[in-house]
């Protein structure tokens, strides 16, 4: 069964992050098809980048480092759990980005925003980008979380019949997606090498 790794992108101590990274978590088992495992970035710890090499060479000086590229590495599809800052995605979510490269290549994504008015829709246009970047496909089908709606006033998610279909439309996109991504992972020597190639020609 392929591995999904669903990423908690808040780390704030008072965050419903962490209540919605759950919920996915429970979804995606009820789905069965995936292997599924929380990753909370709070927990994880990561500094601000601190590695003295580029990503792109695969070289990491850190343990942390090095312990964080085994889990993603480890991943076949991966779903980012991501509030909305300021117009954007969090810090954090770009920062546990950029401290991996190819581990994310041919990677597909699934992307469950949140936020008050926009449901966290402006983060998600923001981070496109980025995921084309790093050779990540996002599944079209997605989650959108209007928190002031979705949430009770204990924290916790009302997970309607609306929300539970677009959940479940996502992991099968996801499921489609992986399949179809695993064979462009088989890396050889020579392709690996067309990669470093590439990334050093558009940087
Ligand atoms: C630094 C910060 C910036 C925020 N900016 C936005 C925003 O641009 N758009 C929005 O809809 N909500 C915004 N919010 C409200 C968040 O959607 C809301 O606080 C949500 O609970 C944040 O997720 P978290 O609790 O998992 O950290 C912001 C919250 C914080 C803490």
């Amino acid at each position: 069964m392929p591995n999904l790794k669903v990423i908690v992108a808040s780390t704030r101590p008072v965050r419903i992050g962490r209540t919605i990274g759950d919920w996915v978590l429970a979804r995606t088992a009820e789905h069965g098809h995936f292997q599924a495992e929380l990753v909370d970035l709070a927990e994880v710890g990561l500094p601000f980048l601190d590695e003295p090499e580029d990503a792109t060479t695969g070289r990491y000086a850190h343990q942390h480092t090095k312990d964080w590229s085994r889990a993603i590495d480890a991943a076949d599809a991966l779903v980012f759990v991501m509030p909305e800052y300021n117009y954007g995605f969090s810090a954090p979510l770009k920062n546990a980005l950029d401290f991996l490269h190819d581990e994310w290549a041919y990677k597909p994504v699934g992307l469950v925003s949140y936020g008050g008015l926009s449901g966290g829709l402006r983060a998600v246009e923001m981070l496109k980008p980025v995921l084309v970047k790093l050779r990540m496909v996002p599944a079209g089908d997605s989650v959108t979380i209007f928190h002031r709606e979705s949430m009770d006033i204990d924290g916790r998610l009302i997970a309607d019949d609306h929300l539970c279909s677009a959940a479940d439309n996502m992991l099968q996109e996801l499921r489609r997606l992986t399949a179809a991504m695993s064979v462009m992972r088989v890396t050889t020597g020579a392709e690996k090498s067309h990669l470093q190639t590439a990334h050093s020609f558009f940087k």
